[in-house]
């Protein structure tokens, strides 16, 4: 059976990893991997996480299975997290998901058995991983207008003129935060504006979270969300901790789907962990147990506020070393957008010649596209790839 089966190429990512690692130039820099990276350039486990797994460890009595929906603690807290206090909690239904990536899929699947007819769109460009995963399970896609390489804006009026168009009852999938792969978001204004025609429209928003904290603060980062849960009938919203806890290969998520009433919402709820019980049953513990124990605990909590502070604020800063480094050798080349942007990611702006030059003559990583993580920038690196950068757009 498995004979007939023809090769698939490998990540693109994943490509660029190994090549990274096999090169031998001591000077060499990694901007494509979608991880957090420190000023060493390490993924360390985050100490709030060590603190709570040893408490896990001593005190975690069984490994029963949990059941479809995983840990209530766990559920509400994120819930929380993310839509606020003052959430319609009789409309809301949050299950844990194995990952950003798990919880997508299983929303895919749940709009294609509630409206198998629906389309959905999503940014162009965005996160090339939410293709495969929403039409993999079926899912017809539409892209809308995002991102103006040229100027490096976000091309608004032509998002909202797209969406202004596409059919009733067909979804929208919005990144909340720190979008991937341009780092441009929407401002609140124009969050509201979204908002307004959403509702107009009966366009159902589906919100992507996978980076609360990494932009401006866990309040901050939610505007979408809440603003929208407040007046939108329905929505979903697919969530990730695998950044904001460093929890990457422990698989943890969220799904939430806000129903219209509260008899919707119990019946989605019964969908929902039906359609858990045909795919993976139960979502894996370890990473949401861990999750629970530190946004349920005051001290631990704000421990983990530090811990996130800390990278955001690496991150903002490595943005404007980076901006300001080239500015001093180029008044030629504009690269503000550096700094507009939030998060792990933004394009740099170069075309492929050169960023397969940064690769060949410098030892510099980065995706095609010239999407660079902006984690893998630290304070001993930035002046020579600034110089890199500039030698290369000569
Ligand atoms: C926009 C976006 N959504 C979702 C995810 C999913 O993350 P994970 O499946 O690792 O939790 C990512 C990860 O890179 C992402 O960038």
């Amino acid at each position: 059976m498995f004979e007939s089966l023809q090769p698939v190429s490998a990540d693109a990512i994943l490509g660029l990893i190994a090549e990274y690692k096999d090169d031998p130039r001591t000077e060499k820099i990694d901007l494509g991997v979608g991880v957090y990276r420190t000023t060493e350039g390490d993924t360390p486990v985050l100490q709030v996480v060590k603190r709570a797994e040893q408490i896990l460890i001593d005190e975690q009595e069984s490994k029963v299975y949990i059941g479809t929906a995983g840990s209530a603690d766990f559920n509400s807290a994120m819930q929380e997290l993310i839509f606020g206090e003052s959430c319609p909690v009789d409309r809301l239904v949050t299950i844990q998901a194995p990952g950003g990536s798990g919880s997508l899929r299983v929303a895919a699947s749940m709009i294609l058995r509630a409206s198998p007819t629906a389309s959905v769109w999503v940014s162009e460009p965005t996160w090339p991983n939410h293709t495969p995963l929403l039409a993999g399970a079926g899912l017809s896609l539409k892209s809308y207008p995002y991102y103006n390489a040229l100027n490096h804006e976000i091309k608004f009026d032509d998002m909202i003129s797209t969406l202004k168009d596409a059919p009733a009852g067909d979804v929208v999938l919005l990144h909340a935060c720190c979008h991937n792969p341009t780092g441009l978001d929407l401002s609140n204004d124009e969050w509201r504006t979204l908002t307004d025609i959403m509702v107009d429209r009966n366009l159902i928003p589906f919100i992507d979270i996978a980076y609360q904290g990494f932009a401006e603060g866990l309040n901050e980062d939610v505007f979408c969300i809440r603003h929208m849960s407040e007046r939108v009938p329905e929505m979903i919203v697919s969530s990730s901790c695998s950044k904001n806890f460093g929890l990457y290969r422990d698989r943890v998520g969220t799904l939430s789907i806000l129903a219209i009433n509260d008899k919707a919402r119990d019946v989605v709820d019964s969908q929902i962990n039906n359609l858990v019980r045909t795919i993976y049953s139960v979502p894996p513990d370890h990473g949401a147990a861990v999750v629970s124990l530190i946004l349920n605990d005051a001290e631990l909590r704000s421990a983990w506020v530090i811990e996130l502070t800390e990278m955001r604020e690496r991150l903002k800063s490595m943005r404007v070393m980076l901006n300001d480094a080239l500015i001093l050798r180029s008044s030629k080349h504009d690269f503000s957008h550096l700094v507009r942007a939030t998060g792990m990611f933004c394009f740099l702006g170069i075309p492929i010649e050169q960023v397969l030059r940064l690769k060949k003559d410098f030892g510099i990583y980065m995706v095609d596209s010239s999407r660079i993580n902006v984690a893998g920038i630290t304070p001993s690196n930035v002046n020579y790839l600034a110089d890199s950068i500039i030698a290369t757009l000569r």
